[in-house]
């Protein structure tokens, strides 16, 4: 609504931009007309002939200026289009009760809404029953809604902030997906990973989970560690599901394409496909 406001305010400015042109070619066109007829009538009017060219030079710049800023507009508002559409597509799968908190723009600490669809579209269409996401937010909503309109199943958030594993829960419950997701605040400790130490959510928050058909990888925070997820698999390979389907967000950052890539060499049985969103992704296949 507030967005669509917005478009057509938009559209308002630019379509009464177009007067400007037709006001400022007849004010010239005036003084121009009125230049040369005191040539013919008045003796050396040449401050007035003066006067008269710099409005007209003033009405050339504002064509000018108008021009520029039609431009700049009509840029903003294809954006903001852009944006909407990108925001909204995702959302046709699911119908959310209440507004969900905004997706944003890569940089950012939630999935970008490529990657919600992405999401929507693999619950949607492979209906996992045992979904496992690492970092909760605005991505365990669109996971709880895709769930009850995929008929079933139930995601396991892992959190390993206290507050923001609260918020997330206050937030499922005042959209009614407590059915659907369930998060779990696990405390950040230590490892050891292959003989080499790392660290992870504390074994007692995910150690009853098991059957995991979809995995959402988008936590921990890489602040916490260099390799923050580099120990979901080793830790919890031999619980997913055959077929199970990986989702790694921020494909882009270096320390993510490195633990993708010690995956794959550790993995054999590990399917990888890059996916071009915003802030890139990959997906990972065992089985
Ligand atoms: C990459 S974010 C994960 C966000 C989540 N998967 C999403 O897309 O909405 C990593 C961490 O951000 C934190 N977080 C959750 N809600 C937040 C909020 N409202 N503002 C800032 N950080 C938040 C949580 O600690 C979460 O584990």
């Amino acid at each position: 609504m507030g967005a669509s406001l917005v478009v057509e305010g938009s559209v308002a400015v630019i379509m009464n931009r177009k007067l400007i042109k037709p006001i400022s070619v007849a004010i010239a066109v005036m003084v121009v007309v009125a230049c040369v007829g005191q040539w013919i009538w008045v003796d050396r009017p040449i401050l007035l002939t003066a006067i008269g060219l710099a409005v007209v030079g003033q009405q050339v710049t504002l064509l000018l200026l108008n021009r520029v800023v039609r431009g700049d507009i009509e840029g903003h508002t294809a954006r903001i289009v852009n944006v909407i559409d990108a925001y909204q597509r995702p959302l046709r799968r699911i119908r959310p009760r209440l507004p969900l908190p905004p997706l944003r723009v890569p940089g950012d600490w939630t999935i970008t809404p490529d990657v919600a669809e992405i999401l929507i579209d693999e619950i949607c269409d492979s209906k996992p029953q045992c979904v496992v996401e690492l970092g909760s937010g605005v991505s365990s909503l669109i996971i709880g809604y895709a769930l009850e309109q995929s008929g079933g199943g139930h995601c396991y958030s892992l959190e390993h902030d206290a507050a923001y594993a609260r918020a997330s829960s206050e937030l499922i419950a005042r959209h009614g997906l407590a059915d659907y997701v369930t998060v779990i605040h696990g405390a950040i400790s230590d490892y050891e990973i292959n003989g080499r130490p790392g660290c992870w959510y504390e074994r007692i928050a995910w150690d009853s989970i098991d059957d995991i058909d979809l995995l959402f990888v988008d936590g921990p925070p890489a602040s916490i560690a260099s390799a923050a997820r580099y120990p979901a698999l080793p830790l919890l390979f031999d619980r997913l599901n055959s077929p199970c389907v990986v989702i790694m967000d921020d494909g882009e950052r270096e320390s993510d394409v490195l633990t993708v890539v010690r995956w794959c060499q550790e993995f054999a049985a590990l399917a990888c496909e890059y996916i071009a969103t915003q802030k890139g992704a990959f997906r990972l296949r065992k089985g």
